[in-house]
């Protein structure tokens, strides 16, 4: 029996959908790298160190992109070591391999080059890279990674003035194969030399704002033990964004931020016109390490005076409460506009409650 033409009409309607899927993926930019990894000389704490270098940089360059954005890198690894680069926070959805750990990735071996092919699908917010072999995070080699909304998705928020980029953390004056040496050891690392702020020790960096306007500050822990302590002098931190969701707008004199965690705060340069402390100190350590940059108002009438402003030491309540205090606005859109279900969270009665723990292995006695 011939077949009328409309017995087509539903494969030609399955076609088209097929097209037009696969046109809309196709509409999302493509944004590609380039990095050359090497060794070079660095001096974060006045003392010459051999320093994991992003195209000459150190920390590495920042990947500024959009919700959807394919980011495509291409890694050239010209250390005599085998080399990966992690990608904190991407959420690699069906491409677990890209993630460039041990185990899903195979390492780039010395004098080659791998591209990671990877989509920011559906995310939002501020996270960073890191190189995840052989202790290489000890010697640089990360950087920041800043997804911002589609423009046709409203932000919580109004636009700030400016953003900065906050990368910070504990440091050591000991090679990443010595202190690799030292765990593979059995033993813990020794207590850090310092702590970094964008790369530099104390007064190394300085943030220019101007006065009356309102900053968004994306700040992340990329230290190797310890959690630290970020405040502004004079100034309070509205928290808008914490790993890729807009968060209940509350403010803080003071933010506890832990390895591998990253913040948005909104900083209003609401005061007199002067230079002002940014400090960051350790946490829960009974010596406390604290390096200093410089907030300074474009019409700064003077230096910064005064000690940099203390902030919580050993206190373990006050960081416990102020991470219960971190709450997602649930009417606040994400990568997409709400609702989407999400919305209706708050409402939901608890039927049932699932306590999950976790605990340490022990694997070869370590
Ligand atoms: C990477 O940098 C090294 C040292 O500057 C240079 O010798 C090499 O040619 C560079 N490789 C690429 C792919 O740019
Ligand atoms: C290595 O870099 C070259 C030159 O850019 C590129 O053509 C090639 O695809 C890259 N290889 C891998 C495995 O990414
Ligand atoms: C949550 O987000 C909504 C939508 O942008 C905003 O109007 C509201 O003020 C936010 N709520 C809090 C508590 O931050
Ligand atoms: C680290 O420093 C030690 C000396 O303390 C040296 O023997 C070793 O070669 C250095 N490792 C690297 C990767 O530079
Ligand atoms: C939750 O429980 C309250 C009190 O029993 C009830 O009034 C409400 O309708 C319930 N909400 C939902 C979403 O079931």
């Amino acid at each position: 029996m011939k077949r009328g033409w409309r017995s087509w009409l539903p494969l030609m309607a399955m076609v088209m959908m097929f097209l037009h899927v696969n046109f809309i993926h196709g509409e999302d930019p493509y944004r590609f790298y380039t990095w050359n990894v090497t060794y070079g000389d660095i001096y974060p704490l006045g003392v010459k160190q051999q320093g994991i270098l992003i195209n000459g940089q150190f920390p590495g360059p920042p990947i500024q992109c959009v919700t959807n954005d394919n980011l495509i890198i291409n890694v050239f690894n010209n250390l005599d070591d085998s080399f990966l680069i992690s990608w904190n926070g991407v959420e690699q959805r069906r491409n677990s391999w890209q993630d460039g750990v041990y185990g899903t990735n195979c390492p780039i071996p010395p004098g080659k080059n791998f591209t990671y092919v990877l989509q920011v699908k559906d995310q939002i917010g501020s996270f960073h890279y890191f190189p995840s072999l052989a202790f290489h995070k000890a010697a640089g080699g990360f950087g920041s990674i800043n997804i911002a909304s589609r423009s046709v998705i409203p932000v919580p928020f109004p636009p700030p003035a400016g953003e900065f980029t906050i990368l910070t953390g504990d440091w050591f004056k000991q090679n990443h194969s010595d202190l690799k040496a030292i765990l593979d050891g059995g033993h813990d690392l020794p207590f850090p030399d310092g702590i970094l702020i964008n790369g530099r020790g104390s007064n190394g960096y300085t943030f220019t704002v101007d006065q009356g306007k309102i900053y968004r500050f994306r700040i992340s822990n990329v230290g190797l033990t310890t959690s630290v302590n970020f405040r502004i002098q004079g100034h309070k931190m509205m928290v808008v964004e914490v790993e890729g969701t807009h968060t209940v707008q509350n403010t803080y004199d003071s933010l506890d931020i832990h390895l591998g965690q990253s913040y948005s705060v909104l900083l209003t340069a609401d005061q007199p016109a002067q230079d002002y402390y940014i400090a960051v100190s350790t946490r829960f350590t009974s010596q406390v390490l604290t390096a200093t940059s410089t907030l300074r108002y474009s019409n700064s009438a003077g230096s910064v005076s005064g000690p940099p402003p203390g902030g919580p030491t050993i206190e373990i309540d006050w960081s416990f409460n102020q991470a219960r205090s971190l709450r997602r606005n649930l009417s606040a859109s994400g990568p997409r506009p709400n609702p989407q279900g999400s919305y209706h969270y708050g409402l939901i009665n608890t039927t049932r409650t699932i306590r999950l723990a976790n605990s340490a292995p022990i694997i070869n006695g370590k």
